[in-house]
C-alpha cells in the first residue's frame, strides 16, 4: 500500500447521465424515474467539450496523486465500452469509450488509476429489486420483476470488472459501491463478493480494494476503510488497530454534476480538510462532478486551482506524510502531520498567533525551523538550550517559565500569504 498511504490526496470523478438533469446522481431514485423516461438522458448524452488532458492536468496542479472514476454507477450506465451492455458511452450520440483516454491522460500526468464501480444497478434486467431501487416502492413493478436471478447480474458483474481489468492496462485500485445487508437490502451473498474478489486479485494481484463488498470480517476482503462525507475523529481503528483509510468527499452536496446546489466548501475549509485527514494517518479523495459537456464547471476549477496554489508550496506537508507521533503535542490553532522518512514535522496553522507560538515536546529536538510557503528561517529559543537564547530578536526573559519540554517560535507578525501557513520543523 506503499504508492497509496504516501500519496494522500487523490481526485474522485463522478460522471454519467446524470450529469444532465444535473440534479444529483441519485436522481432517477429520488425521483422514481422509470428506464423509459430515464432514456432521454441517454439518447442526449454527447459531452462534446470532453478533454481528459484538461481533467489531468487539472488534477495534477492542485496535487493529486491518484484517481478514481464512476466507471458505472447506480443508474447502471457505462463509460467503458463493454460486450455484455447495449447500455454504454460508445451507443450514446458521444459513441467513444470515455474511459481509455483518461486512463491515458492521468498516467501521463503521473497519476495512478483507480475504478469505481457500482454494485448497484437500477437499469439491468436481472437486479433484484430492493429498497434503494427507484421503483422500490412500486407494487406493480416489483410483481413484474419477481422473476429476475441475481445470480446472473453478479455473473454480469464479473463479466463487466473483468474487462476494466483487463482492457486498460495495470489498474492501481477499485472502488466498489455499496452493500446494504438487511431486510430488502443487499450483501455479499447477492454479489457473490467473494467470489468476485478472487478473481480481481488473480487479475491485478497489485490492486487496492474499498470496503463496501460487505466482506469487512474476511481476511483480504478490503485493503482501506471509506468513511463517506464524514471527518473521523481520530486515525480510524478496526478491533483497536489503525487501518489503512480514506475519506471521500464532495466540493457541495451532490457527487454527480449538480446546477443548483449551493453548498460548495471553501478553497480554504477544503485545504484544511486536507491538512486535518494527513494528520490522522487518512487519505482525502476528493470529488468532481463534470458537466454534461464534458467540463469541470468554474465552481471546480476555483476550488482546484486555490487547493493548487496552496499545494505548489506545501506538497511535501502532505505527500509522504502522517500523523505526528504522540510526544509532539498539536498547539493551539494548528494541526501536524509529519514525515517519517525525512523527519520534518509540519505545523498547519489554522489562525495565525501574536509573535510567537509555543511547542511542546520538542525541546532539544529542533534543528531549524522555517516558513514552508518561502523557506524563511523562523528564529526559536529552545527551553532546554539556554545558549539559544537571544537569537533574532529575542528578549532577555522571554517564557521565564519554561519547563524545558518546550520550544518557542518567533512569528511575523504578519500572516504569511498562503491559506494555511505552515512550520516545517527539521528534526534533530
Ligand atoms: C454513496 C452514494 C453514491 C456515491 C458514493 C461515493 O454511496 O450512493 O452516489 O457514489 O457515495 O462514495
Amino acid at each position: 500500500m506503499k504508492w497509496w498511504t504516501e500519496a494522500r490526496f487523490g481526485m474522485f470523478i463522478h460522471w454519467g447521465l446524470y450529469a444532465l438533469p444535473a440534479r444529483h446522481e441519485w436522481v432517477k431514485n429520488r425521483e422514481h424515474i422509470t428506464d423509459a423516461d430515464y432514456r432521454m438522458y441517454f439518447d442526449q448524452f454527447n459531452p462534446d467539450l470532453y478533454n481528459p488532458k484538461e481533467w489531468a492536468r487539472a488534477a495534477r496542479a492542485a496535487g493529486m496523486k491518484y484517481f478514481v472514476i464512476t466507471t458505472k454507477h447506480h443508474d447502471g450506465f457505462c463509460l467503458f465500452d463493454s460486450k455484455f451492455t447495449d447500455y454504454k458511452a460508445t451507443a450514446t450520440p458521444y459513441g467513444r469509450d470515455l474511459i481509455a483516454p483518461l486512463v491515458k491522460a492521468m498516467r501521463e500526468e503521473g497519476l495512478k488509476v483507480g475504478f469505481y464501480y457500482s454494485l448497484i444497478d437500477w437499469h439491468h434486467p436481472e437486479y433484484v429489486v430492493d429498497r434503494n431501487h427507484p421503483q422500490a416502492g412500486d407494487a406493480a413493478y416489483r410483481e413484474t420483476a419477481k422473476g429476475r436471478d441475481m445470480k446472473k447480474y453478479a455473473a454480469y458483474m464479473r463479466d463487466q470488472v473483468r474487462e476494466i481489468l483487463t482492457n486498460y492496462g495495470s489498474i492501481d485500485c477499485l472502488f466498489f459501491d455499496f452493500s446494504f445487508p438487511g431486510p430488502d437490502g443487499k450483501g455479499r451473498a447477492d454479489w457473490e463478493s467473494e467470489k468476485l474478489l478472487a478473481m480481481i486479485r488473480e487479475l491485478q494481484p497489485d490492486i487496492l480494494i474499498n470496503d463496501r463488498l460487505d466482506l469487512l470480517d474476511v481476511p483480504g476482503g478490503w485493503d482501506f476503510r471509506t468513511p463517506e462525507q464524514f471527518m473521523p475523529k481520530e486515525w480510524v481503528t478496526m478491533n483497536g488497530r489503525k487501518v489503512p483509510w480514506e475519506t471521500c468527499q464532495t466540493f457541495s452536496g451532490s457527487w454527480g454534476y449538480h446546477r443548483d446546489e449551493g453548498t460548495w466548501k471553501s478553497v480554504r475549509q477544503l485545504v484544511a480538510m486536507l491538512i486535518e485527514v494527513v494528520s490522522k494517518g487518512g487519505n482525502l479523495l476528493l470529488n468532481v462532478g463534470p458537466t454534461a459537456r464534458g467540463v469541470f464547471d468554474d465552481r471546480s476549477m476555483e476550488r482546484l486551482e486555490g487547493i493548487g496554489r496552496w499545494m505548489k508550496f506545501h506538497d511535501r506537508a502532505i505527500t509522504g506524510c502522517t500523523q505526528a507521533p504522540a510526544e509532539f503535542l498539536k498547539p493551539d490553532n494548528a494541526l501536524l502531520t509529519y514525515n517519517p522518512s525525512t523527519k520534518r514535522l509540519y505545523v498547519h496553522v489554522l489562525e495565525w498567533p501574536l509573535g510567537t507560538m509555543t511547542l511542546e515536546g520538542l525541546g532539544g529536538k529542533v534543528r531549524y525551523a522555517q516558513l514552508l510557503n518561502d523557506a524563511s528561517e523562523i528564529a526559536f529559543k529552545d527551553a532546554s538550550n539556554p545558549r539559544d537564547l537571544g537569537y533574532l530578536g529575542f528578549l532577555p526573559g522571554d517564557r521565564k517559565d519554561d519547563d524545558g519540554g518546550a520550544v518557542l517560535l518567533r512569528l511575523p507578525v504578519v500572516k504569511p500569504n498562503a491559506e494555511v501557513p505552515v512550520i516545517e520543523i527539521v528534526l534533530k
